[in-house]
């Protein structure tokens, strides 16, 4: 297979997701972390919530921890409140982006903060490191308004939230531990979108309305369908009409991965260590 730095990435697989819910009932579509699609190094899931039913989304997540990763919460529509075990709390609302990385560990809440309208949005949860896994928890917040906007052209633009685009756009996120992408790009009247993305990266994209052609494939990708891109320098995408997407890519870790509910590390031993921390009360220590 060719990966060159002159090859566009195309279609390796598609996949549509799966119905759950996680948390106290919220209503969910694991779109990644499922048997159709168990990781994309170093992603290790992406969950898709969207619904205007208060009781597909009013349950929430309770207080729970996590270790050794990253979770990033994007919101496409409505307001979520955040609170941890140390303090710190805070509202993401629409168009605005959460990035913890939880190290070695924080028991936070997410619950939404309404109880009608719209909730719509994304939690990705991105692997760390072995030497960082219990780096000390961290917040990257941002708002809307904080995401630079770059306008290519009537047709064309993308929310910058990690990663820089080939106009030198830098994303308002940093990361230098997976280097992620991390693009909400919007195309109208079929306009055509092309970028250069690290030559390595496993990357793939997540439509949120429309339809898109990836590198002139003859399959398209739907709206709530996720297509994990083959690896190579471009990418370079066509609008069915109009199109909103996710184009996400990061840094594969290529480390062994043992994961249970909300700790993931390397082996079992440090899993069965986060349950004890997490159960004799030392999990933040
Ligand atoms: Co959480």
């Amino acid at each position: 297979m060719s990966s060159g730095i002159n090859t566009t990435r195309t279609i390796k697989t598609i996949v549509n997701g799966m119905n759950t819910s996680d948390g106290d009932g919220v209503q969910l579509k694991r779109m990644l972390g499922n048997v159709q699609l168990e990781m994309l190094d170093p992603f290790l899931m992406l969950d898709a919530f969207g619904s205007d039913e208060a009781l597909d989304y009013i349950g929430g997540f309770p207080p729970h921890p996590h270790r050794g990763f990253e979770t990033v919460t994007y919101m496409l529509a409505g307001k979520m409140r955040h609170e941890d075990s140390v303090g710190n709390s805070g509202i993401v609302e629409t168009g605005g982006v959460q990035w913890m990385t939880a190290g070695k560990g924080i028991i936070h809440s997410e619950m939404p903060e309404q109880t009608a309208g719209l909730l719509a949005g994304f939690q990705l949860w991105i692997n760390l490191p072995a030497a960082e896994k219990m780096t000390p928890p961290k917040y990257q917040e941002k708002t809307a308004t904080d995401i630079p906007l770059e306008k290519r052209d009537l047709h064309t633009s993308l929310k910058v939230i990690a990663g820089r685009t080939i106009n030198g756009t830098q994303g308002i996120i940093n990361n230098e531990l997976t280097q992620p992408i991390f693009w909400d790009i919007k195309l109208t009247d079929s306009a055509i979108f092309s970028d250069i993305i690290p030559i390595e990266h496993n990357a793939f994209i997540y439509i949120i309305e429309g339809e898109l052609a990836v590198n002139d494939h003859q399959t398209l990708v739907s709206k709530e369908q996720l297509a994990v891109l083959t690896l190579g320098g471009g990418v370079k995408f066509q609008a069915k009409g109009n199109t909103r997407f996710l184009l996400i890519a990061g840094k594969p870790i290529n480390e062994p991965v043992a994961r249970a509910g909300p700790f993931v590390m390397n082996n079992q031993a440090e899993i069965q260590q986060a349950f004890r921390d997490y159960q004799q009360g030392r999990f933040t220590d």
